[in-house]
């Protein structure tokens, strides 16, 4: 059997503490945590006594930890959007082998110097687009690679953010102001571009976009509301957005209440709702980032592609349409189906790809798999490469640019202005 890798966490919150810390404890034959660096003593102290990291290999900030010579084979860099960059680049110095959570940085220059970074040290850097390594998104890619549906024409990809979802992370949490995080179309979308750059097969060429922020804002709140949700409001177990179902009706230990506070009690929460950002009216909150956003784009190939962002949506899932010449092929994430109507012989076909276990439809898992790989061959290798990755991200950061100045950007201009 081989030897498990072994890795270092930084940022133990939803993603390093969570999502893959998980997988270590369930696949002690592939990885193995030795060092943590995390600002929160007490998430720290969670995750580091959850694998037996000694003392001396608990760090409260990943600087102090990459003051350190290499640690260990690999780092999982996790911490928030703005504290990307500056790890990831440190970790390739130091020689760590890198995954890195998206959006890989906050600027297309950023996100450039990374992949070249990598690419210059031999070292694996794999971005944490989780879909790509989903069952279902790697049964869709085969099936067009196969041509199923003969060549690709064009794509309808619609990302359903579901109200409470988006409420949760885009109105009252981490990502809802692009100065402390990045725009929506970067922060949650930067997977969808990516998914249509790989389905497309081809550069993407222009992009156009349109969105705003229409519905969370002060002037929409109902008659009579409070500023936080516990604190008498009339609409308490009316309002779609409230805290006390958002929160109150999600078990214990369960996403997204394990956001809000990592006890258990009913006590605890109310108490986090009453003080805490996840109590707050949706309607009196800082956010700025939009809540539709649709997007035109074009590929080298001519394959064209529209991408709806909402947060009005019921169900929190992706639907997809893609046309080909010789057919066309329906995708329903969360109902984990894929169904194809072959023009020819005009038949219907149901795909079931295998069914996911964990977050992302199976993509984080099957994510954190394929890095383990990657880092046992020891050459750099990866599933995809980081450059590869980059250019989802170059096609999110032209949607804002196109969104903000209402102009078609054509890529090739956008990526030769940046610095
Ligand atoms: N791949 C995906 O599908 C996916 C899904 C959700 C979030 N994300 C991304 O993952 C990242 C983390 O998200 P999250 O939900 O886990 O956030 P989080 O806030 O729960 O966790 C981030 C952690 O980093 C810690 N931290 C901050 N500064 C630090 C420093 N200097 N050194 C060490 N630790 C530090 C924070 O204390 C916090 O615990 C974000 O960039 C987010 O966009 C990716």
């Amino acid at each position: 059997m081989m030897k498990p890798i072994d890795v270092a966490i930084v940022g133990a919150g939803n993603r390093g503490g969570e999502a893959y810390a998980r997988y270590a404890l369930e696949n002690p034959h592939d990885a193995r945590i030795v060092a943590v660096a995390e600002s929160d003593p007490a998430r720290r102290g969670r995750l580091s006594d959850a694998h037996d990291v000694p003392d001396r290999a608990r760090f409260e900030d990943w600087q102090t930890m990459f003051e350190q010579r290499k640690l260990a084979d690999a780092v999982l860099i996790c911490t928030g959007d703005r504290e990307h960059f500056g790890p990831a680049l440190r970790a390739i110095e130091l020689g760590y082998h890198v995954m890195l959570e998206k959006p890989m940085a906050v600027t297309p220059g950023e996100c450039l110097e990374i992949a070249s970074a990598a690419e210059k040290a031999g070292l694996t850097l794999t971005v944490a687009h989780v879909l790509r390594y989903s069952p279902m998104f790697r049964a869709v890619k085969s099936l067009l690679d196969a041509g199923e549906i003969g060549r690709i024409v064009t794509i309808q990809h619609n990302e359903n953010i579901g109200y409470w979802h988006f409420a949760h992370s885009y109105v009252r949490g981490n990502w809802r102001r692009t100065e402390s995080s990045s725009p929506i179309i970067l922060a949650k979308s930067c997977h969808d571009m990516d998914l249509l750059y790989w389905f497309a097969g081809a550069r993407c060429s222009a992009v156009g976009s349109f969105g705003s922020l229409v519905h969370f804002r002060p002037e929409n709140a109902p008659e009579g509301h409070t500023a936080r949700c516990l604190d008498g409001c009339p609409h308490l177990y009316t309002c779609p957005f409230s805290a006390m179902w958002v929160y109150g009706e999600t078990p214990a230990g369960r996403w997204p209440r394990s956001v809000v506070t990592a006890e258990s009690s009913r006590e605890a929460l109310f108490e986090a709702l009453r003080t805490g950002p996840y109590g707050r009216c949706v309607y009196e909150c800082d956010n700025d980032v939009v809540d539709n956003q649709a997007v035109a784009l074009s590929f080298e190939n001519g394959v064209s592609a529209t991408f709806t962002l909402s947060a009005f949506t019921h169900d929190v899932s992706r639907t997809i349409k893609i046309m080909g010449n010789a057919g066309e092929m329906r995708i329903h994430l969360e109902r984990n189906e894929i169904e194809i109507h072959r023009f020819s012989d005009r038949s219907v076909h149901r795909v079931e790809p295998q069914v996911p276990t964990g977050g992302h439809g199976g993509g984080d898992e099957g994510l954190m798999r394929s890095f383990v790989e990657a880092v046992r061959s020891g050459n750099g290798g990866a599933v995809f490469s980081a450059r590869e990755s980059a250019e989802g991200h170059l096609m999110a950061f032209a949607a804002e640019n196109a969104r903000l100045s209402g102009e078609i950007v054509p890529m090739d201009r956008f990526v030769a202005g940046v610095e």
